[in-house]
């Protein structure tokens, strides 16, 4: 289940003082483990900060053996990529579009 989605704009400055707007969005949603083991989770983990660090992906996943909470933050279109691919994962169910 998504249960919160935003969007807001980033304002920074370059180097030169020019500002660079940044859209970003977040994503939350609630799911549930399918397999919760230490492997099984490692193995989430392994994946999320490997292909979030090469999206610009921040977030915070919460595990427990019944619930995955997780907040996914970054520019739209890796977050949009990253939430298509996590709701097709087979180790947890209950993710909807
Ligand atoms: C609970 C859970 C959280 C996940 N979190 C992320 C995440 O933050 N970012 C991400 O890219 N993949 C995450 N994944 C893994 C993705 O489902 C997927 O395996 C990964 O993005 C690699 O995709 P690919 O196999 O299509 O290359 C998560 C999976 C699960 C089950």
């Amino acid at each position: 289940m998504v249960i919160w989605l935003s969007k807001y704009a980033h304002v920074s400055l370059n180097p030169a003082g020019a500002q660079i707007i940044t859209n970003l969005i977040q994503i939350i949603y609630v799911s549930q483990p399918f397999g919760f083991d230490e492997p099984t989770l490692a193995g989430i983990l392994l994946d999320a900060r490997r292909c979030n660090k090469r999206d610009g992906v921040t977030g915070a996943l919460v595990c427990r053996h019944d619930i995955y909470l997780q907040l996914l933050e970054g520019p739209e279109v890796p977050v949009r990529a990253a939430y298509a691919r996590i709701s097709q994962d087979d180790r947890h169910v209950g993710v909807k579009n």
